[in-house]
């Protein structure tokens, strides 16, 4: 086996761990009893990457902040991802049975109650986040819930999703494309290294950094999900890939090619690198996170 670089050794290690700290919250917060608690949990145990909460506790821990509030903010921010994934694996959005290896929640619980369990994972997130067991300070909760809130809604991800499903056999040129992929995954994963941010008690004038790395990755980090659509193994991805292009989904790799959308990600990863440059080995997480990003199989 090749020898590990310095970031695979610091994700081969965080990963796991994250992934197992995420399941363990949730087992621990989400409501227990019944068909609808039964349909979050699937929906939110087992399965994912767990990027937002890495991004989250790595810039919450590396400004000082207190792990277990970044892992309840954490826990926030990835139930909101969770619920966006259920309601775009509906009929009526991208139609898809398989997400994180196992049927998609309406595959495995009905279509009502798939909707439903979203609905109440967005609730379960800000209901944590409002809790003084996140954060002492009355500020910072109200200052998590509004990067949150903003982050998810109708100018973040939803507005997204919305341009997604409009663009659909549409010609999007590149900006239109880029503002898309912006709004429906970058705002969350903004949001992550914002709330991240906000917890460390960084001001705004300080965040600047952080904000352009988060703004460069989270566009890198699309143009890697269509690529994985365009080339990947159905196997590791755990979803069902080469959909896109039948679908009409406007995308960096329609646009650009493979090639060139390739060179886009790996350009916009050292974009992001750049913005870290005043920050020392603390950082290192996050160089590793934004390589990750785009050499990930899955
Ligand atoms: C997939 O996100 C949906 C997009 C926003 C592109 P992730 O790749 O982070 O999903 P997980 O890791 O399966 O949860
Ligand atoms: C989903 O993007 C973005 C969300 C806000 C959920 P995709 O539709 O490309 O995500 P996958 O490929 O189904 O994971
Ligand atoms: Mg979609
Ligand atoms: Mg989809
Ligand atoms: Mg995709």
């Amino acid at each position: 086996m090749a020898a590990l670089t310095g970031a695979d050794r610091i994700l081969a290690e965080t990963l796991p761990a994250i992934a197992r700290e995420v399941d363990a919250m949730f087992d621990a917060l989400l409501p227990a009893e019944g068909k609808l608690a039964k349909a979050m949990r699937h929906a939110a145990i087992g399965g994912g990457k767990r990027l937002r909460p890495l991004l989250l506790t790595a810039t919450a821990t590396m400004h000082g902040a207190d792990r277990t509030n970044a892992l309840r903010a954490a826990i926030a921010i990835e139930a909101i991802h969770a619920y966006s994934l259920v309601h775009d694996d509906l009929p009526c959005m991208d139609d898809d049975a398989m997400r994180h290896g196992k049927p998609s929640t309406h595959t495995a619980f009905g279509y009502a109650e798939a909707v439903l369990a979203g609905d109440a994972l967005q609730s379960f997130a800000f209901e944590v986040l409002a809790d003084p067991a996140t954060s002492g300070d009355p500020f910072v909760r109200a200052e998590l819930v509004l990067v949150l809130a903003s982050a998810a809604g109708a100018q973040g991800m939803v507005g997204g999703q919305m341009l997604d499903i409009d663009g659909e056999g549409q010609a999007l040129d590149l900006p239109a494309v880029t503002r898309m992929q912006q709004l429906k995954t970058g705002a969350l994963l903004s949001a992550a290294v914002e709330m991240g941010a906000v917890l460390g008690k960084l001001p705004p004038e300080g965040r600047m950094h952080l904000r352009g790395y988060a703004r460069d990755i989270g566009l890198a980090f699309q143009i890697a999900d269509d690529l994985l659509d365009h080339a990947g193994d159905e196997a590791k991805a755990g979803k069902a890939l080469r959909k896109d292009a039948a679908a009409g989904k406007q995308t960096f790799v329609g646009l650009l090619g493979e090639g060139r959308a390739r060179e886009q990600a790996r350009m916009l990863v050292d974009q992001a690198l750049a913005y870290l440059n005043s920050y020392g080995q603390e950082a290192d997480l996050l160089r590793a996170v934004a390589r990750y990003i785009v050499e990930r199989d899955r």
